[in-house]
């Protein structure tokens, strides 16, 4: 399975990716962790240890350039667009508690489509990821979905958006599934976040609309002690019991 997740920025899509990689983890799967945000903190997270010293993909301007050839010259830059990434994985990764960890980096913004070697390595490594490994992959994505392109979308088996209660997250959700719907994934689920009580479950629940819901995690203020006192948030039991009910619901489906 190759789960992808999205949302509005700071509605607990890494704590969501966190927590499921570590229930397939759990379960005996292989499990590749893919940190598409470029403020990457799945690491952290995960409980990795020295996780702010991992340098992410795109900043290893040596290997993008040996992988793509890229060179600059009088009449502009060149650089091959199939770079070989099959080796990437597993030299670049970091393993922790069966997670294989690998951060991406930012993906450069610019024209239509920015064709840089930067972009063309990620793009590679993502496209080899999500359609040539057969591990578990969770994808733990920045606001938006600029990590998938027509040709990786069918790779995804579900996009998970997450939403917390609020009309700003649950617009996000709705530009999400459209910009999904436009490359080609099709199965959708929700996640409500931070509810703290009956009627913010309900608002959530109202406000999906037609979408796939796949349940609910609490607002629990244990988690705000403990990242002041730098414990993983992964530990955190409630959060671990509402995600593994969850994660049962995602597997049952896809079996
Ligand atoms: N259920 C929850 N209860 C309490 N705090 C939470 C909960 N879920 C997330 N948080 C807190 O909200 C903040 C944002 O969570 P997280 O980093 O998972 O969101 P994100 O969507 O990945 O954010 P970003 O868009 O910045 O990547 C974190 O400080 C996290 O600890
Ligand atoms: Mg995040």
């Amino acid at each position: 399975m190759k789960i992808a997740v999205s949302g509005k920025g700071g509605v607990g899509k890494t704590l969501l990716s966190a927590f499921l990689a570590q229930a397939f983890a759990h379960d005996g799967y292989g499990v590749i962790a893919i940190d598409a945000d470029p403020d990457a903190n799945l690491g952290a997270s995960l409980g990795f240890p020295d996780s702010d010293k991992i340098v992410p993909i795109s900043h290893l301007k040596e290997l993008i350039r040996e992988r793509t050839g890229a060179k600059e010259s009088a009449g502009g830059a060149y650089f091959k667009l199939n770079p070989r990434v099959d080796d990437l994985p597993d030299e670049y990764s970091l393993t922790h508690n069966g997670i294989r960890l690998l951060v991406m980096g930012e993906v450069k913004r610019g024209g239509s489509g920015c064709y840089c070697p930067e972009n063309v390595l990620l793009g590679a490594l993502m496209s080899h990821l999500l359609l040539r490994r057969d591990e578990m992959v969770i994808l733990d994505m920045a606001a938006g979905i600029e990590h998938l392109s027509r040709g990786t979308a069918k790779a995804v088996d579900r996009l998970i958006i997450v939403v917390e209660p609020g009309q700003a997250s649950m617009e996000t959700a709705h530009r999400v599934k459209k910009l999904a719907n436009d490359i080609g994934i099709q199965e959708l689920a929700i996640v409500g976040n931070k509810v703290r009580n009956a009627d913010e479950e309900a608002y959530i629940r109202k406000g999906v609309k037609d979408l796939d819901m796949l349940g609910v995690i609490p607002y629990d203020a244990g988690l705000v002690d403990a990242q002041m006192r730098g414990v993983p948030i992964i530990q955190n039991q409630a959060i671990k019991s509402s995600v593994d009910a969850i994660y049962a619901k995602l597997t049952a489906r896809a079996n």
